[in-house]
């Protein structure tokens, strides 16, 4: 329940986002696609499993090219989820919770059906033909430059009718918004004030690495590490497309919007290595408060590997920036399927364990494995144009599993992707019922986190790392905790173990263990130990 603030931070400091599909979650009219209202049925559920902000992925009128990311209209909600009373419904309803409310921001691009876009492609005088970015063909009608697009093929598109080409990192539904345009800035900002002043608690800024690209369209450089199997978009190095210095402007321009009220969030999704996501955070702090951290997805699951990883992104952080932990979303597959079902137990304990604002991806509570799509139910568009190399999507958004009725208590109606076929067992009630599930963890280990700061806003240090186990220390006024992860399938005895009590295993079998001298860990368990001292 609602969450008091914990002195000297921000909620979205000591608090735990949990990532809403909407597409995914919850179907309350019975057409097979989640929507709002289902939303609204399952704050409860929310609420009980104890996180503090939802972020809801895009919602707004959208041809669907990609699932929402292409929007036609950014000061609405799409039909197919429902109508802005239902939103505001939801977020009075999310509120009343002590639930905070974060929505998804698509700046880099709009739908190709966006009023701006229609607009701006019909004809080379139109009044909006700059805010997207057209060019001249090269003199044998090639594209103006090598530039890809993340979804396959060329990231420029051929326009017949006016005879011009226009950039889109993505699909070529999503043509790219000219930043460097001051009135679709001034537009762009309008959008965030909208949905402020409605209520929410912040954003989450879509692909905001890809905000601006070279003014001069010089070519991106080959990448000498592509090999066959790639996505073929890494074909070339994105230096002339990615996180441009004149994105840090805009970004700032929108936490200035952000910070013209109280209390508000801005998460920023950039993909990029620690030194250079770190100018994320802006120039005195005045970009975005959490740039998304997505490493612990790409690091080999290994104690030395992961504590490295820790010491350089604390390293890294600029002074007083916040740091974010993420584990997965709805564009990578899940953590139960990349680390097998075990290891995902452990996983949960270091992602709230970890200092920083952890990211839960719906389903992950319950640990929801990819779902094998068959070819003729395949959705995602990046595996529709690039198919084979296990690009999609797809598997990582099937239906939360609810229940094990038919459609797992998501619709009434066949949903728009297959529903697990383990869903029978692997369900929120089946899972609500027994007191060692994955459910119950997750549960028991936001609880701990609420009860005991020191693992939200604590110190961090590191103890040890070897091939087996993780073990660091999270210390606040006057308490030290030990979280001891044992990343194997053999159990781990670890000597010379200071006193001190087990406040919580992922076996979920022990809790006020005494420990003199030594900690025994069953294999793949993580302990929580409250040290004497
Ligand atoms: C982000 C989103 C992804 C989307 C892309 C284009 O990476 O997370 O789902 O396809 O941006 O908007
Ligand atoms: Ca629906």
């Amino acid at each position: 329940m609602a969450q008091e603030r914990l002195a000297g931070h921000a909620w979205w400091q000591h608090g735990v986002v949990y990532q809403i599909y909407p597409r995914s979650f919850q179907d309350a009219n019975g057409d097979g696609i989640g929507d709002l209202p289902g939303i609204g049925a399952r704050l409860d559920y929310l609420a009980d499993l104890g996180i503090d902000a939802i972020w809801i992925s895009p919602i707004y009128p959208s041809p669907m090219a990609d699932f929402g990311y292409d929007v036609s209209d950014y000061c609405a909600v799409d039909p197919i989820f429902g109508t802005l009373e239902d939103f505001d419904q939801l977020v009075a309803a999310a509120h009343a919770r002590g639930l905070k409310l974060i929505l998804d921001y698509v700046p880099n691009h709009t739908s190709d059906q966006h009023p701006w876009f229609i607009e701006s492609r019909s004809s080379r005088e139109a009044g909006r033909r700059d805010w997207y970015i057209w060019r001249d063909a090269g003199p044998d009608g090639a594209p103006p430059s090598n530039w890809l697009s993340e979804f396959g093929g060329s990231a420029w598109t051929w326009d017949d009718a006016t005879g011009q080409y226009y950039y889109h990192a993505y699909l070529k539904e999503q043509p790219d918004l000219n930043w460097r345009h001051p009135d679709v800035r001034q537009a762009m900002l309008d959008v965030l004030r909208f949905w402020l002043d409605r209520g929410v608690d912040g954003f989450r800024v879509d692909a905001i690495h890809h905000l601006i690209e070279d003014e001069q369209l010089r070519d991106n450089p080959p990448n000498p590490d592509w090999q066959d199997g790639m996505s073929p978009a890494r074909r070339v190095l994105r230096a002339r497309t990615m996180d441009q210095p004149e994105v840090h402007d805009a970004i700032a321009a929108m936490r200035r919007v952000a910070d013209g009220y109280d209390d508000r969030v801005l998460i920023g999704e950039a993909h990029l290595p620690f030194d250079r996501l770190m100018a994320y955070y802006g120039v005195d702090l005045s970009g975005f408060q959490l740039p998304f951290n997505f490493h612990l997805i790409f690091t080999p699951w290994q104690p030395s590997a992961i504590a490295s990883l820790i010491a350089a992104y604390e390293a890294a952080l600029p002074e007083g920036g916040w740091p974010n932990w993420v584990l997965g979303n709805h564009d990578r597959s899940r953590v139960a399927s990349r680390l097998g079902p075990r290891q995902a137990r452990v996983a949960a304990m270091l992602l709230l364990t970890l200092r920083g604002t952890p990211t839960i991806y719906e389903g992950e509570e319950i640990g929801m494995t990819d779902v094998p799509i068959p070819p003729d139910r395949v959705q995602d568009p990046w595996e529709r144009n690039v198919p084979g190399l296990g690009l999609g999507r797809d598997p990582a958004r099937t239906p939360m599993q609810w229940d094990a009725t038919a459609h797992a208590g998501f619709s009434t109606a066949e949903p728009w992707l297959p529903v697990a076929a383990d869903h029978a067992k692997i369900n929120v009630a089946a899972q609500a019922a027994d007191p060692r599930s994955m459910l119950a963890l997750y549960r028991a280990l936001i609880r701990l986190r609420r009860t005991e700061p020191a693992l939200s806003i604590g110190g961090y240090q590191l103890v040890s790392a070897d091939e087996s186990a993780l073990v660091y220390e999270r210390r606040h006024e006057g308490k030290r905790l030990l979280v001891v992860l044992n990343m194997t399938g053999s159990k781990r005895v670890l000597q010379h173990f200071p006193p001190g009590r087990v406040l919580l295993s992922t076996l979920l079998d022990q809790a006020d263990g005494r420990i003199q001298g030594t900690l025994e860990l069953r294999s793949n368990e993580g302990c929580i130990v409250m040290t004497d001292i």
